[in-house]
């Protein structure tokens, strides 16, 4: 795809470096896409139970790593599969990249799952792209600039008519939940059943968030991801006039419990992750 081509499907006022991460992620999902088909247990490795990588998360990978070194070479990178990570100057900007986001989808051939990238420059995502190569759909934002996929400005649809709003929440594996006790997270997981329009568990954390960046979800939560999963996302959330937090409506932290909302809806969210707190 031409730059001119990718830049369509941007801000009119994408920077270079946005739209250097929008064609890598767009050719990357190009080959995450022919090779999708059902695999085996023994075809995967299992980096810990439940946790897989193919063979594709690897070469994905690859990909963008060989376009981010040529294009920011001064960069640090951190892949989630370790591909060629590198720290460069401790004060340059961190380059993440999560290949497939919703491995275990990808490799039982279920058509869901998203590659992502981020930048961050102190501690600060700065510019990010989620693509979902099944559906050709290209999210982005900067900061300040907006949110937008295929070119069209998104916004969260700010709804707390809790009978009638849509959430994503991930299903947790065992010892995934940290930061609430397990009891607390089922029990939001049954307030979501019992109150809302609906909860929807679709298997890529990147691409539920982004779904709330685009008024789809009203809200996400999940707990245990990494920056590598979330950080492009949160950007459009953020950029699109949601509110990203920790399960206690707090700041992120490297904990890794997003909880990503509507601005009507978020305090409810929260509310229902307290606990014996609420
Ligand atoms: C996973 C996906 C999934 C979520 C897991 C993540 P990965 O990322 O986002 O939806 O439930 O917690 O680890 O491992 O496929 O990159
Ligand atoms: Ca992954």
């Amino acid at each position: 795809m031409t730059s001119s081509a990718i830049s369509a499907r941007l801000s009119p006022s994408a920077s270079p470096r946005l739209i250097t991460l929008a064609s890598t992620v767009v050719k990357a999902g190009e080959t995450a896409r022919a090779s999708l088909k059902r695999r085996r247990v023994t075809e995967m490795v299992s980096k810990a139970p439940r946790d897989y990588q193919t063979e594709i998360d690897v070469t994905v990978e690859r990909i963008i790593v060989d376009q981010m070194v040529q294009a920011f070479p001064a960069y640090s990178i951190k892949g989630e599969e370790d591909v060629g990570n590198r720290v460069a100057d401790e004060n340059a900007p961190v380059i993440y990249i999560d290949p497939i986001d919703g491995t275990t989808n990808f490799a039982w051939g279920i058509p869901h799952f998203g590659m992502t990238i981020a930048i961050a420059e102190a501690g600060t995502i700065v510019a990010g792209v989620v693509y979902d190569p099944m559906l050709d759909e290209l999210f982005s934002a900067e900061l300040g600039g907006g949110a937008y996929l295929n070119g069209e400005r998104i916004v969260c649809v700010h709804n707390a008519d809790i009978e009638n709003v849509v959430v994503g929440a991930g299903l947790p594996v065992p010892g995934q939940v940290k930061a609430v006790p397990e009891a607390v997270y089922f029990d939001a997981l049954k307030r979501l059943m019992a109150n809302t329009a609906g909860v929807r568990r679709l298997g890529s954390a990147a691409l539920s968030i982004a779904y709330v960046a685009s008024g789809r979800l009203d809200g996400f939560f999940e707990d245990g991801l990494s920056m590598h999963d979330y950080g492009a996302a949160a950007l459009l959330v953020t950029e699109a006039g949601g509110r990203v937090s920790a399960f206690n409506g707090g700041p992120v932290t490297a904990n890794g419990d997003i909880l990503a909302g509507n601005m009507s809806l978020h305090p409810w969210l929260v509310e229902g992750l307290e606990g014996e707190r609420g």
